[in-house]
């Protein structure tokens, strides 16, 4: 047993120790467009520094093929769906016969939104995510169906409102009225789960950079978020990659949307403080 595995359950000790030793993250630098610089690991936010030294994007850790992908956005196959969102953007829906467009102009005009995304929002007195403000509109401005919260049209959306933020600074505010929420969200991150009792912290904090099977651990960065995965061939949320970790462990999972991953969204969010958002981002 090595420093990296101290504290894990057997089981889980053979499964990284015997997949392999230690794989570095890429030294490697991403621009996309050969435009739009994109910080893939600096310090860790001070209220991390107990525990890491630096934060890296999960781009680092993928192979040099996947890695390119994302170079440009011609072969990032994340950005057909932002497409997708782009022509839903401009179309009315609902009884009030409006589109996201007519309220708020050019999707560009989202810029800056996804970095300090999830926040607390004053006029509806809690913290929230980009897809709980998505569906108040549809609901409450538009007079449309909610999105399902992890369904195609949602996720293309927070793509489309990520992509126009690539290369800003997560910026995740963890004080004030929010504290509260970040402080479970927390709590959540450094909890055992299941037959495996792993916590997120056990393969992201403790192994990151071991490999697992054949999977090479990341920090479990949400910058790059949502990301295509070339696994099932679609955008995938946050809150469903969450889903997926937990359920690794053997454990019964919170859903999508639940006030428990919102709040893990917010706490893991600001373990990326300082990263680019980088979404969409392609993983395997
Ligand atoms: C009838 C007008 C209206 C429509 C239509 C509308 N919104 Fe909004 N939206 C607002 C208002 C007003 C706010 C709150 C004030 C603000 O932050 O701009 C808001 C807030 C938001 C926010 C949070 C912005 C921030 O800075 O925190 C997002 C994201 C958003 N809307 C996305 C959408 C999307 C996507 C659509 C289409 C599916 C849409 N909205 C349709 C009026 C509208
Ligand atoms: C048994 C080990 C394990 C546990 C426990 C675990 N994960 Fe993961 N996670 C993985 C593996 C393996 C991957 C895929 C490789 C990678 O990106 O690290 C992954 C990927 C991720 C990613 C995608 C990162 C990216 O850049 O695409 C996120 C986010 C994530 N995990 C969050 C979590 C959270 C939050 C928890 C706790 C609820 C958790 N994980 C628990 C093994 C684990």
């Amino acid at each position: 047993m090595n420093k990296f595995t101290k504290g894990l359950g057997a089981c889980m000790t053979a499964m990284i120790v015997a997949s392999g030793a230690l794989a570095d993250p890429a030294d490697d630098t991403l621009v996309i467009n050969d435009e739009i610089e994109i910080v893939t690991r600096t310090a860790a936010p001070a209220h991390l520094s107990d525990a890491l030294d630096e934060v890296m994007s999960g781009w680092l850790f993928r192979g040099a093929e996947t890695r390119d992908m994302e170079r440009d956005d011609f072969d990032n196959a994340g950005m057909i769906f932002v497409e997708k969102a782009e022509d839903a953007w401009n179309t009315a829906d609902g009884s009030a016969g409006k589109s996201c467009a007519d309220c708020h102009g050019e999707s560009t005009e989202m810029a800056g939104v996804r970095p300090v995304y999830p926040k607390y929002v004053e006029a509806a007195g809690e913290v929230r995510t980009l897809e709980m403000q998505i569906n108040d509109c549809r609901e409450n401005r538009m007079g449309a169906e909610k999105w399902k919260y992890t369904g195609g049209d949602m996720v293309n959306m927070t793509a489309l409102i990520s992509s126009v933020s690539r290369g800003m600074p997560v910026n995740i505010t963890t004080d004030g009225p929010a504290q509260s929420t970040w402080e479970q969200g927390k709590e959540i991150y450094y909890t055992r789960f299941g037959q495996l009792e792993l916590s997120c912290a056990n393969c992201h904090e403790d192994n990151y950079g071991n490999m697992i099977r054949a999977d090479h651990l990341s920090q479990g960065q949400i910058n790059g978020f949502p990301t295509y995965r070339l696994k099932n061939a679609k955008l995938n949320s946050a809150h469903a990659r969450f889903k997926g970790c937990v359920r690794d462990t053997r454990a019964e999972t919170f859903n999508p949307g639940s006030p428990e991953f919102v709040a893990l969204e917010m706490y893991v969010g600001s373990r990326g403080n300082g990263l680019s958002v980088e979404g969409p981002s392609v993983r395997n």
